[in-house]
């Protein structure tokens, strides 16, 4: 069965001189989740954003906010980015313990929101088998979490691959994202080891937006 491909833009790569011009360009464009990367200059070695510019994007757009923190404290922050409007809340596996990746996945979903996970390039897809209960979103970092404009890792596909196979085998619904280096031809090697959704920083804002989107999908 055909999959719909879910195009996430990512905020990282935005010209934040044109912001409110790039958010019409991307609603436009049909993409229907807008991806906002939250770092802490310590679980990676650069700083974004907070929960209030997320508020701002709420206020501005109605697409679906995907949240990716890749930050110390995942659970400490949870409730303030799903305040803010987070619609979906992803964290990094190598950032919480067994007991608080439960509380978190237990904590979103009461409220009614999403909830992700994510393994950054040398964490094994297998750690997250245990898991696969939990999560709405499985998050695979097809490059070292930080910065946009990397090159995609070709051994993220085998994680897409594996994932996939263990959610369908469960008969689970849930999204398996990519992150890192979607450009044309990584999104149809993402796409046919079955990811859902890819998320796409530079290469959607060093291009006519509305073209890039359409050419992923
Ligand atoms: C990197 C971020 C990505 C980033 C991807 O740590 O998680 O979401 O925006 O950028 P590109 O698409 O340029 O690799
Ligand atoms: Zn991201």
């Amino acid at each position: 069965m055909e999959r719909e491909t879910i195009i996430a833009p990512s905020v990282l790569s935005m010209d934040y001189s044109r912001m409110a011009e790039q958010l019409a360009e991307i609603e436009q464009s049909g993409a229907p989740w807008l991806h906002f990367d939250v770092m802490d200059g310590h679980f990676v070695p650069n700083l974004t954003f907070g929960p209030d510019i997320l508020k701002g994007f709420r206020k501005a757009s109605d697409l679906f906010l995907d949240v990716h923190v890749m930050i110390d404290r995942p659970l400490f922050f949870a409730e303030k980015f799903l305040s803010a409007g987070a619609d979906n809340y992803t964290f990094h596996y190598e950032a919480a313990e067994d007991d608080e990746l439960r509380r978190l996945s237990g904590l979103v979903r009461s409220q009614g929101k999403s909830v992700g996970i994510s393994i950054k390039p040398d964490t094994p897809a297998e750690v997250l088998k245990p898991y696969l209960d939990l999560f709405d979103v499985f998050l695979v970092m097809s490059v070292e979490p930080g910065f946009g404009g990397q090159k995609f890792i070709p051994e993220s596909l085998d994680k897409i691959r594996l994932l996939r196979k263990w959610v369908d085998e469960k008969g689970l619904d849930s999204h398996i994202e990519v992150d890192g280096g979607i450009n044309e031809t990584t999104a149809k090697l993402a796409r046919s080891a079955g990811a859902d959704v890819l998320v796409a920083g530079s290469y959607v804002f060093k291009n006519n937006i509305r073209e890039a989107v359409k050419s992923l999908a």
